[in-house]
């Protein structure tokens, strides 16, 4: 070996007239203070990444679980045709969708390898649009078990009342905040799902389609929303020869809107633009029954039951 002037007999030169304990003591010491003093330093140079903070609602906890106990509810349960699809792959190409990146720089290209694994057909004629009717349409399907709204397929069920974002700077969900589509930026990764599930349940539609609206607020047809800015505009007059539109007013509630009314002539125009034949019904019975399963005694449900 070559003498390189480092030999641990050269270097270890008897130091001071310590004792061995002592110096055990003292090296002892010595460490315990360096590392209580450069551990805080080092903290305080680099904290934990700590998730922006943002206006919305942060991701459901746990939100993996609860798409991934959907998904496997719905395929091996709700709908045992499906049973052959993949809820692994599935529930991880949704987390891969948004998972470290800009929860404000989501686009639908991130979600399309969870549209690949979730398409899903259904008959001609099932399709159920709506808009701020959300609760009675829903009852509807429910009842109508052979129709589909967007929370009745796959990809909408597993979605449905979830909240969900992550950050660049973090591989974690971020379940603090996640932005809001108005006061933070439309293009997060709610938003940009449900505008893509959206669009495609829309491209996919075919036969007789129809939308429940809500005939007691301002806004019954309301073209800022999923249906009037993304559902209409992607239907395929090839394929949706007729949308059917059912006008809903509560029971006993105020009547803004009904099938006359200037609204719901706009949306008739703008299907008539796209040759999609329009036809509307107020208060259309089989849904104005389940409204009075729960209003019964209501006078105007007597002529219902
Ligand atoms: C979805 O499935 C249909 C038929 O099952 C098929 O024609 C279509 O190409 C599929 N779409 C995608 C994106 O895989
Ligand atoms: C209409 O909207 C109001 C306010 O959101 C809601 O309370 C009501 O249940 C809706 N009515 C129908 C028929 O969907
Ligand atoms: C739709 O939204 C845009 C932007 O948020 C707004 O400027 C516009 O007034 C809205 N239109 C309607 C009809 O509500």
């Amino acid at each position: 070996m070559p003498n390189d002037g480092f030999s641990p007999e050269e270097g270890e030169k008897p130091c001071c007239n310590l004792s061995k304990k002592a110096k055990v003591g003292l090296g002892i010491f010595i460490c315990v203070l360096v590392v209580a003093t450069v551990i805080p330093v080092v903290l305080k140079w680099y904290p934990a990444p700590k998730h922006k903070e943002w206006n919305g609602p942060g991701t459901t906890p746990h939100f993996p679980e609860i798409v991934l106990g959907r998904c496997y509810t719905y395929t091996q349960v709700l709908r045992p045709e499906l049973r052959h699809m993949d809820c692994q792959e599935i529930a991880k190409a949704f987390m891969r969708a948004f998972l470290s990146k800009d929860p404000c720089s989501s686009a639908e290209q991130d979600y399309q390898q969870l549209l690949r694994l979730t398409n899903q057909t259904i008959p001609c004629g099932t399709s159920v649009f709506w808009s701020k009717s959300n609760e009675l349409a829903h009852q509807y399907t429910k009842v109508q078990w052979a129709m589909f709204t967007l929370e009745d397929m796959l990809v909408g069920y597993m979605a449905d009342n979830l909240d969900w974002c992550g950050d660049h700077s973090s591989s974690d969900m971020n379940y603090e905040s996640c932005p809001h589509w108005r006061k933070d930026c439309t293009t997060n990764p709610k938003s940009v799902f449900w505008d893509a599930v959206s669009r495609r349940f829309a491209e996919n539609a075919c036969g007789v389609v129809q939308v429940v609206l809500n005939g007691s607020i301002s806004n019954t047809f309301d073209r800022n929303s999923t249906f009037g800015r993304v559902e209409i505009h992607n239907l395929y007059p090839g394929k949706v020869p007729t949308l059917q539109a059912w006008v809903m007013h509560d029971v006993g509630g105020v009547h803004r809107h009904s099938c006359s009314s200037p609204d719901i002539n706009d949306l008739k125009l703008i299907l008539r633009n796209r040759n999609i034949r329009f036809t509307c019904q107020d208060d259309y019975r089989p849904i104005k029954f389940l409204q009075c399963v729960t209003n019964s005694e209501h006078s105007s449900c007597n002529s219902v039951m």
